[in-house]
């Protein structure tokens, strides 16, 4: 399980640190920073596959743009070099990468200035350039190889010293992607423009998806989540035919039996993204720390709050479910936090208005209730009257 990272000189964020639970959710006003931090994540993905370009990242969720805007154009750093300094850390081991931007060119790739990886608290890898040492944990030297700029060193320990911890996080970092589950791709009137595996970023390859899902023996787990956020929804198949491609088909359970079962683009944008959510929950594809962009996305303040509370529940009970890492712009999924128990982390992002650094505060269940104006308000209200953290009026 991932534990920390660290992300300094990417966009607006300077120096932020995500100490990470079972669920960690950052919440915060629109452009506060939170889909910067979740792109700052997805490009240590990028990172520890040992290759990081534009291709690669929109592959993995982020945002397109050109290469330039990803390192932080804020004049608190103008030194004229803005490298991007990512750090991660697991139970045993950690990764820390510096990345330099890549010439002119859109094609081109991020340049590898250093990386080291640590397991425990020995040294094992150390790169600065092109040059590099691979140690095993007793410090004996395993290779020195010599790489090319734009190459990542990750990719090497995992064929060298395969069962390591070192190449243990290297193989849950290659997983790392964002999820901003799109409407159009869930109703199935768009393709996924960036088709990825297990599923792509805008929630796309959703069919398979659910295949897997039935046969990794947790259909009916899933079946009865949706149709407890959907109470109308009685079952979601996969319809196969010869002909075309497989689909999915609804099941209503008060409409007359004999009238069929309902595409995609036949439900609501609620309940697709709730399907689609809950599928990306119980898929066995998907990664150990699944990132979802905007959870709230599409769904009423109740729906969202009761579908955060459930998403809580889940993941604290099932040691099978992934680690999740959530943004949302909606004060509500905030009363389900239970922020008494220490898996569950709450992370408030702000901008600072006049340097325009992104930052994100830790928020404990205390502060909240030291907030004003009384701890018996409701935490969406304390939000929004500012007794948590700042919300700047518009
Ligand atoms: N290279 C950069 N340097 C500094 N700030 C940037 C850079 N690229 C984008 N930004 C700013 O970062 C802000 C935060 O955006 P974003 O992460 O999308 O916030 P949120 O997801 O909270 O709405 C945007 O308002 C944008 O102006
Ligand atoms: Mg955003």
């Amino acid at each position: 399980m991932l534990r920390k990272i660290n992300i300094h000189g990417f966009k607006g964020v300077m120096d932020a640190t995500l100490e990470l639970g079972r669920l960690t959710a950052i919440v915060g006003p629109v452009g506060s920073g939170k889909t910067s931090c979740l792109e700052a994540v997805a490009m240590l993905g990028c990172a520890a596959q040992g290759q990081v370009d534009l291709g690669m990242l929109m592959l993995r969720g982020v945002r397109i743009g050109a290469p330039a805007r990803y390192p932080t154009a804020l004049a608190v750093e103008s030194d004229g070099s803005r490298p991007i300094t990512l750090e991660v850390s697991s139970d045993w081991a950690s990764y820390h990468v510096n990345l330099t931007m890549p010439a002119e060119d859109d094609r081109a790739r991020w340049g590898f200035a250093k990386e080291t990886f640590h397991e425990d608290t020995r040294h094992v890898v150390d790169r600065s350039g092109r040059t590099a040492e691979i140690r095993n944990p007793s410090g004996e030297v395993l290779l020195s190889p010599k790489l090319d700029s734009d190459h990542g060193i990750a990719s090497l320990i995992k064929g060298l010293r395969g069962d390591s911890q070192s190449a243990a996080l290297v193989r849950e970092l290659e997983k790392l992607m964002i999820f901003s589950l799109d409407t159009p791709v869930q109703a199935g009137t768009l393709k996924d423009p960036w088709p990825s595996s297990p599923m792509g970023p805008q929630g796309g390859g959703r069919t398979q998806a659910i295949e897997r899902i039935r046969r990794s023996g947790v259909m009916a787990r899933f079946e009865k989540e949706v149709s407890q956020a959907i109470v109308w929804l009685d079952s979601v198949a996969v319809e196969a035919s010869p002909q075309a491609e497989p689909t999915l088909r609804f099941q209503d359970r008060q409409m007359a039996p004999g009238v069929g079962k309902l595409s995609a683009g036949e439900l609501s944008e609620g309940a697709l993204y709730v399907t689609a959510l809950l599928t990306l929950l119980f898929d066995p594809a998907t990664p150990p720390l699944l990132i979802v962009d905007n959870v709230d996305h599409a769904l009423n303040p109740k729906l969202a709050s009761y579908l955060f509370g459930r998403l809580q529940e889940i993941v604290l009970s099932d040691p099978q479910r992934p680690q999740l890492l959530l943004t949302s712009r909606h004060p509500y999924v905030l009363e389900k936090l239970d922020l008494t128990d220490e898996r569950v982390r709450l992370y408030y992002a702000s901008r600072d208005r006049l340097s325009g650094v992104a930052r994100l505060t830790p928020v404990k269940d205390a502060c909240i209730q030291e907030g004003q104006p009384g701890p018996d308000m409701p935490r969406a209200r304390l939000w929004l009257s500012g007794g948590l953290a700042g919300v700047p009026s518009p």
